[in-house]
């Protein structure tokens, strides 16, 4: 993928290191509660994996899948339900992990339908807010990193579903757009 990329922004260590922090948050806010991580795929499987993995409190896992936009780079405000959780969620403590808050858009969508199920809680947890999504009324409770409102690929986040499996975020050179 070499000369694919421009620039890293956060690196593999920084990651690590990151997920270690949110889960110690997530462990002592949640301690004696349930706890239901709620993944968003697919981009969010990397950071469900690390850091379920980092928590000691004990939880459980499901997965949405909802569309907002096919291979742009720009968000549409439409959102459609691909997969819905096999849960029921009512009166659990639900966390979301996204990869990535861009417009908001998209997430801002799924809480409202969260909450319209009757669970105790609903929490956000994102491993990337990007600087547009301040502009959105939404309440995120963890954040891994505050980036620039730049175009990020590896971590999960793809291009035209390439990069997800760089293990660093960073920016695509100019070139790989333009083709
Ligand atoms: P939002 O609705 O604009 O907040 O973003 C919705 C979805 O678009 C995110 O969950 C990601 O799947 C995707 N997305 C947003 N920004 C990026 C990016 O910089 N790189 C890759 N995917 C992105
Ligand atoms: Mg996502």
């Amino acid at each position: 993928m070499g000369d694919d990329l421009e620039k890293i922004l956060v690196t593999e260590e920084q990651i690590r290191v990151r997920n270690r922090e949110l889960a110690a948050e997530i462990d002592a806010d949640y301690a004696g509660r349930d706890l239901l991580l709620v993944g968003v795929l697919k981009g969010a499987v990397m950071v469900m994996a690390d850091l379920a993995r980092e928590l000691r409190h004990p939880c459980a896992m499901d997965w949405m899948a909802v569309s907002s936009y096919g291979a742009g780079t720009t968000s549409s405000g439409v959102v459609r339900i691909l997969k819905d959780l096999d849960t029921d969620i009512k009166d659990r403590n639900v966390l979301v992990v996204e990869d990535v808050i861009d417009s908001g858009l998209t997430l801002s969508w799924l809480v409202g339908n969260l909450r319209s199920r009757g669970p105790a809680s609903v929490e956000i947890c994102t491993m990337v807010r990007k600087e547009l999504a301040l502009e959105v009324d939404l309440n995120v409770r963890y954040i891994g990193f505050d980036l620039p409102n730049e175009f990020i690929v590896g971590y999960g986040l793809d291009y035209a579903e390439k990069y997800r499996n760089l293990p660093f975020i960073g920016t695509l050179a100019p070139h790989v757009y333009g083709s």
